[in-house]
């Protein structure tokens, strides 16, 4: 069954005319605010999604599996997002969301 995420068309208004290259998504869950914003954005680089839930990363690796390497997969609790984005390397981010 596919999840329906919630008012994915706001979310993407949130972020209308934003250039977003590196961005980071603390609440992936099931991958569908994601997928719209990839599917609005074509110019990222680099998508963190962040989530406490290995079953909902699972989940999201299979609907967001067309985007490939693009997308970065992690477990753990967006609070640490210092560590998560050190980690990666990365020092800042374009955008980001927790719903
Ligand atoms: C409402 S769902 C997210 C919906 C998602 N954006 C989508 O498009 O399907 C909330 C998700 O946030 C995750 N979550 C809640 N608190 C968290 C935290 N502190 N750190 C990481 N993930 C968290 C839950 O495991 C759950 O998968």
């Amino acid at each position: 069954m596919k999840h329906i995420p919630v008012l994915p068309e706001e979310v993407v208004k949130g972020f209308e005319g934003c250039e977003l290259r590196i961005f980071f998504d603390g609440t992936l869950g099931a991958g569908g605010h994601a997928e719209a914003i990839l599917t609005a954005h074509p110019e990222i680089e680099c998508y963190i999604g962040c989530d406490r839930d290995p079953s909902a990363l699972q989940i999201a690796s299979e609907r967001l599996a067309k985007w490939g390497s693009k997308v970065r997969f992690v477990h753990g609790n967006f609070l640490d997002v210092d560590a998560m984005l050190e980690a990666l390397a990365i020092e800042k981010v374009d955008g980001f969301f927790l719903i």
